[in-house]
């Protein structure tokens, strides 16, 4: 079984690839990614043919809906097909079945799996019960430790705007410690040269001691901050996000520090006009609507490009399988 898709598959028909996290992920299987992300953009309708007679499984035990939908539609785009589940509701996980013997099952009727799962390790436990068939799993957030394509989307975005991906100021507003999309990106751009990291949230959202731990010798600056106006005006992309309210130990934490950040139109003004906002979505009350119009706001096109970077991923994996 290789993790990540390191092995190539078009060498080697028996290994099964899987994309459990970008930790672990080469810089030069990200680089591939993003080029054919590059070139899908471009052209989309040249590749509506590439997974024809593929099968896509969707197993989501949480909500989504840009995830679970932009896999679907990349599929789709490829010529395959999607089956799945969007949530236990109406499945034999209602009636207690484990993940295990689902995993099994969804592997007997698909080429590849898409997960997500609240629970620490459950993508990686998936790939290893699929590999027995020999199909693929891709997670699609696995608790607040991972959310891969995520990452991939984002740093495609990043670059396909700033034109690079390092030397960039990066800031982080929001709920740093549940969101796995802050992980899954930290991991990404350490991986692309020297990036300042702000890190601005209240303090009990900062980012998790066991994450600064495994970056502590990464090529990231990560630096701390109580308040965006004091950095906004240095910043190449600003990325927020919402508070994870599903993972909140204590729900009067979670009372205490709702609403503590929001990117305020006013501070729009210190902003460069080169700065680019993102958000993976859904936005609660983050940023405002009157933001949407601004020439920075780019959390829409980044989520439509999560359709071109998924297809970039399925065609890699996918592509040469028998
Ligand atoms: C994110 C997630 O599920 O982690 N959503 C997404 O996939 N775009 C972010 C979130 O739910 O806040």
């Amino acid at each position: 079984m290789s993790i990540n898709g390191e092995k190539n598959l078009m060498n080697d028909q028996k290994e099964t690839s899987h994309i459990i996290g970008i930790r672990d992920m080469k810089e030069e299987y990200i680089q591939e990614i993003l080029d054919q992300t590059y070139e899908i953009k471009k052209t989309p309708a040249k590749y509506s043919n590439s997974l024809n007679g593929k099968i896509l499984a969707l197993a989501f035990w949480e909500p989504s809906t840009r995830t679970r939908l932009s896999f679907e539609s990349a599929m789709l785009r490829l010529g395959g097909t999607c089956m799945g589940f969007s949530s236990q509701a109406g499945t034999s996980i209602e009636k207690g079945e484990s993940l295990s013997d689902t995993i099994t099952m969804l592997a007997s009727y698909s080429d590849c799996i898409v997960i997500r799962h609240p629970h620490r390790g459950s993508a990686k436990l998936a790939a290893k019960i699929a590999s027995r068939q020999g199909v693929s799993v891709i997670s699609g957030g696995s608790g607040s430790q991972e959310h891969p394509t995520q990452a991939l989307l984002d740093i495609f975005t990043i670059h396909e705007k700033c034109k690079r991906l390092d030397g960039l100021n990066v800031g982080l507003v929001g709920d740093l410690r549940y969101s796995r999309t802050i992980s899954s990106l930290l991991f990404a751009l350490s991986k692309f040269g020297r990036n300042t990291i702000y890190s601005i949230s209240h303090p009990t959202l900062s980012l998790q001691e066991e994450l600064l731990f495994d970056l502590e010798d990464s090529n990231l600056n990560i630096i701390n901050l109580e308040n965006l106006g004091d950095i906004i005006g240095e910043l190449d992309v600003l990325y927020v996000t919402r508070l994870q309210k599903e993972r909140f130990p204590d729900p009067m934490l979670f009372n205490k520090v709702r609403g503590s950040y929001q990117v305020h139109p006013s501070l729009m003004k210190l902003a460069k006009d080169s700065l680019i906002i993102m958000h993976p979505l859904p936005r609660v009350d983050e940023i405002p609507y009157a933001i949407d119009q601004l020439p920075q706001a780019l959390y829409f096109e980044q989520a439509k490009n999560g359709v071109y970077t998924r297809m970039a991923l399925l065609k890699k994996l996918l592509e040469h399988r028998k």
